[in-house]
């Protein structure tokens, strides 16, 4: 297992982020654990099993979760104690601030070149700045000159400052999650100054891909009067302190993928199938949180304009979309859930017949092992966000073709693509036509070239997984740290 022997451990850690790795329910006296499937928080757990570090995380929006007096700090794995999980309770008015409003209708939208779907309220900025001061502080407690705290995503762009106001010498990093948007972009952002500086109080800040860092360092050159950006070494000077940049692109645990596949005896896809009246064609899957940027709608125009060119195919192509409902107190979210709903809706309407419909939809949460297996056995994943910091699901479906017959459709507008380059079909979600005929080449393509493709696609996946990612923060650290002590 290469978890177990990957080198990264970082002596003493402190790790910010907005998501808990276990969600602890009270109920009569009995205490229910939760972990999260997927994600941020299950891809960093491990690391902190590796450490008795210190996990800082918002305690939930759970109704029937309470962060009480005594309770905020637990030990966890339950099942195994390694490190201790402190949560921070959040009242429902800060949540609606900090998490829906700025983070989520402020930051992500403007992240991701939504311009049109940024909105940003003075209030929801207040929240955000306050929740993050809460955060500094309860991170102030546990810093000496020895930590090393770790923040996550964009959720926290004050905080690393704040942190660096009360304790100068710990070293602290910050690894970004989603896009940096080019300085056109970011320039329409009112609090654009005060951004840029809070996370320049991180001795390291990591995005997922060189063109991000760029973006980062153009900002900073345009928008920040105290900072000089050094163009040669990727870092900016701002405050007498130098913030290094780096581009890590995040990776997923591809060895276990690859296990658990290979264990697989195929019971769940067949069950997945008999539930859902899927026969012996090809199939597509996507798998997406409900979420406006991973281009959905989309998606599904292009499957019409494929069914519209190739009648042919009804009956004999089906597509499979797994949707995770998200962030669902945020109307545009809510929105897009019902356009999905609908356009699939009219899409079975208008193509399917009594023994087939050309989209199978579904939201039930599925266990990892089921979704690998649906993976798997599909003959294409379809992966076309209007814009995208990385895109696991991607780098999950190639780990998952133990047998390099499927084919990637991916967006040029992924980090993933930009890692994993033309191995992958490209798939343009901004041309219907072009992102049709994708489908069509992938329908048709033949083994050889299918088995080319993955076998690139898989040798990329496993060269830069998760523990590679893992080495590869603790070894820049490292790298950064030791520079400035000489
Ligand atoms: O990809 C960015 C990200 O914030 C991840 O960190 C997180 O796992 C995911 O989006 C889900 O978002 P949320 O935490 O808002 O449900």
């Amino acid at each position: 297992d290469r978890r177990d022997d990957a080198t990264v451990a970082i002596d003493d850690l402190v790790l910010v982020s907005n998501r808990q790795p276990y969600r602890h329910e009270y109920d009569d006296g009995k205490v229910t654990v939760d972990t999260p499937v997927g994600g941020l928080a299950s891809a960093i757990d491990p690391v902190m099993q590796r450490t008795d570090g210190t996990w800082i995380a918002w305690g939930d929006g759970d109704a029937d979760f309470d962060v009480v007096d005594g309770d905020d700090q637990v030990q966890v794995p339950p099942s195994d104690p390694a490190y201790t999980l402190e949560r921070i309770g959040l009242t429902d008015y800060e949540v609606r601030g900090y998490y829906e409003g700025y983070a989520n209708q402020a930051l992500w939208p403007l992240c991701h070149t939504a311009t049109g779907r940024v909105s940003f309220e003075t209030d929801h900025w207040e929240q955000y700045r306050d929740v993050n001061a809460q955060f500094a502080d309860v991170v102030s407690g546990h810093v000496d000159s020895d930590t090393t705290v770790w923040f996550q995503d964009y959720h926290f762009v004050l905080a690393p400052r704040m942190v660096r106001a009360a304790a100068p010498d710990a070293f602290q990093m910050q690894f970004f999650h989603i896009p940096w948007p080019a300085p056109d972009v970011f320039r329409l952002c009112p609090q654009s100054e005060a951004i840029l500086d809070g996370l320049l109080g991180n001795d390291l800040l990591v995005f997922h891909t060189p063109r991000y860092c760029a973006n980062f360092l153009q900002c900073v050159d345009q928008h920040c009067d105290g900072a000089t950006v050094d163009w040669d070494t990727d870092s900016v000077v701002s405050e007498g302190r130098t913030t290094q940049l780096a581009a890590i692109p995040l990776g997923v645990d591809a060895p276990t993928i690859r296990d658990t596949v290979a264990a697989d005896d195929s019971v769940a896809w067949a069950q997945f199938r008999a539930r859902h009246d899927v026969g012996e064609e090809t199939v597509a899957i996507g798998v997406d949180r409900l979420d406006y940027t991973k281009g959905i709608p989309r998606r599904l125009d292009a499957l019409e304009r494929l069914f519209e060119t190739r009648p042919d195919l009804r009956g004999e192509f089906t597509y499979i979309q797994k949707g995770a409902p998200s962030r669902e107190g945020i109307p545009a979210y809510q929105r897009l859930r019902e356009t999905v709903e609908d356009r699939i809706r009219a899409l079975n309407d208008r193509f399917g017949t009594d023994e087939w419909s050309p989209v199978v939809y579904t939201t039930r949460t599925l266990d990892r092992d089921v979704l690998y297996s649906l993976y798997r056995h599909s003959d294409m994943a379809i992966v076309s966000p209007l814009r995208d910091g990385m895109n696991l699901v991607a780098k999950e479906y190639v780990a998952a073709q133990v047998d390099s017959d499927g084919v990637l459709l991916l967006s040029p507008f992924t980090g993933a693509y930009e890692q994993l380059g033309e191995a992958a079909v490209a798939f343009d979600p901004y041309d219907t036509d072009r992102a049709a005929e994708a489908i069509e080449r992938a329908i048709e393509m033949d083994d050889a070239e299918r088995w080319r493709r993955m076998r690139r696609l898989r040798r990329a996946v496993h060269e830069t997984d998760l523990a590679w990612w893992l080495d590869e923060a603790a070894a820049t650290a490292d790298d950064v740290r030791e520079s400035r002590t000489h």
